[in-house]
């Protein structure tokens, strides 16, 4: 079957997330018949690189044999068994390792299966904790603006991006909302500073509400779905000593930073902090099986320690939690980060993103920034001018780079490449290269405003 036979069929059951399904109409659906290192093949053979990782999960890119053999061999010992009252080798051993990576201090692991969910869990074991300990009146959570943690109910209350929460805000409870520490319209030597400053805003509502105030969340150093917003990380050494003294939680969600991506294997190493929540997925099983984990403390696992009739317990489940395919190529991603010194590679690859980027039309981009293996910029007109979000240059872009057989998926006129780490010097000059010739493609266009008509032909029935 080809291309179009399969859109039919998609296009008849099929509601994609996140998408408004009738842009589709101009913008067809791209089947995928299989992918293999950085690349995805259509049913045509026409290949696609994705620069992003496909949404930040797949870092050692697509089909790849140890991650296979991984999945392949747990397969034939037990797919799944429930977490509860059992338990398994891949399991315990996922743990111990995570553990071991991350900052000292946590030692207690708990599975979810999504990144959401393990924000969910997060927020609920935050404030239940402080009720075990007496504390019932601190319940409330403090979240950035541009925040992203989300969107079952718990997450998106806390995300501040309201193209996702605003048809929703009924459902939601407010958090308490801190400006954020945002460094992207700055050179890189101002960020400290900049950062430093906004703290003030964080440290002034912590000493004045700290008694209702059960956690702080953040996205340690880059605030990815508002359009990857960046900061410095003294920004999180001052919030954690903050939350220190006025005894708050610290979340620090690393469900898209974490595994490598920001320079370090957590981005909170770069701030030497530990927080009392550390929330990880995507990346954890290198984009193979949905997963997810929240790492704490002994302390705030002790406060749930207790007699059963005490309901001190937390009642929290999903019927995937700790499934053993996943836990057994999480294993097998991270055993590739030792034998291959992934993050110390990652250093001279985002270099080598940092010089490809410079070879891109600065006229039609601003804010050029880079934390790590994530690289991003925003789109203006070539007298430097914001596009009106409506002209939606970035989904021209998008189509403009995938013609050219590159994957990118901007967020508004934000744009960013988050490619897999087995990319190759030849596959990001690939990328830079369609990237520049799409800028200059998308600069030439009128705006395709949504009501304008297509030259883009559909190939939907
Ligand atoms: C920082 C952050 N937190 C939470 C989530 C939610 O994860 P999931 O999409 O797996 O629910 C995301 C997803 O992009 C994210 O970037």
């Amino acid at each position: 079957m080809n291309n179009s036979a399969w859109l039919q069929r998609d296009w008849q059951h099929l509601w994609h997330p996140c998408t408004q399904m009738q842009d589709h109409e101009q913008f067809p659906i791209i089947p995928i018949e299989k992918a293999k290192g950085v690349w995805l093949f259509d049913f045509s053979g026409k290949r696609y690189l994705d620069a992003i990782s496909s949404w930040w999960v797949n870092i050692f890119g697509h089909n790849h044999p140890l991650l296979n053999a991984a999945l392949t061999t747990q397969a034939d010992s037990m797919a799944h068994i429930m977490l509860a009252g059992f338990t398994h080798r891949p399991i315990i051993e996922l743990s111990e390792q995570l553990l071991e990576r991350a900052p000292p201090g946590l030692n207690r692991c708990f599975y979810a299966d999504n990144g959401s969910a393990a924000i969910e869990v997060a927020l609920k074991m935050s404030m239940h904790s402080w009720l075990n300990r007496g504390n019932p009146q601190k319940n409330q959570f403090v979240a950035l603006e541009n925040s992203y943690h989300g969107e079952t109910l718990g997450a998106l209350s806390v995300t501040d991006i309201p193209l996702f929460s605003h048809t929703y805000a009924p459902l939601l409870r407010a958090p308490l909302r801190v400006a954020s520490p945002d460094c992207s319209a700055l050179p890189a030597s101002a960020w400290e500073h900049h950062s430093l400053q906004q703290f003030q805003y964080m440290q002034q509502l912590l000493s004045e509400q700290h008694e209702h105030i059960a956690a702080v969340i953040v996205e340690p150093l880059v605030q990815g779905a508002a359009g990857m917003r960046m900061y410095h990380p003294v920004y999180l050494q001052q919030l954690r000593q903050a939350c220190d003294h006025y005894q708050v939680h610290l979340i620090a969600d690393e469900i898209a930073t974490g595994f490598g991506r920001t320079g370090t294997f957590f981005a909170c190493e770069q701030a030497a902090i530990r927080p009392d929540f550390l929330c990880l997925s995507k990346a954890l099983t290198a984009g193979y099986l949905p997963m997810s984990v929240v790492l704490t403390t002994e302390t705030i696992y002790q406060t749930f320690y207790g007699p059963y009739a005490t309901m001190k317990g937390f009642m929290h489940s999903h019927s995937y939690t700790g499934n053993a395919l996943a836990a057994a190529v999480a294993l097998a991603s991270l055993k590739i980060f030792t034998d291959e010194a992934i993050v110390h590679n990652n250093r001279n690859l985002s270099l080598e993103l940092g010089r490809g980027a410079q070879r891109l039309p600065s006229q039609y981009l601003k804010h050029l920034r880079q934390t790590g293996m994530i690289l991003a910029f925003d789109l203006c007109d070539a007298s430097g001018q914001d596009f009106h979000p409506s002209e939606r240059r970035g989904l021209q872009l998008h189509q403009a780079a995938l013609r050219r057989g590159l994957l990118i998926r901007p967020i508004g006129n934000r744009v960013y490449l988050m490619p897999p780490y087995i990319i190759q010097s030849q596959e990001i000059a690939f990328m830079f290269d369609v990237l520049a010739e799409a800028l200059e493609e998308t600069a030439r266009e009128p705006a395709r405003l949504p009501d304008h008509p297509t030259v883009y032909p559909s190939a939907l029935p």
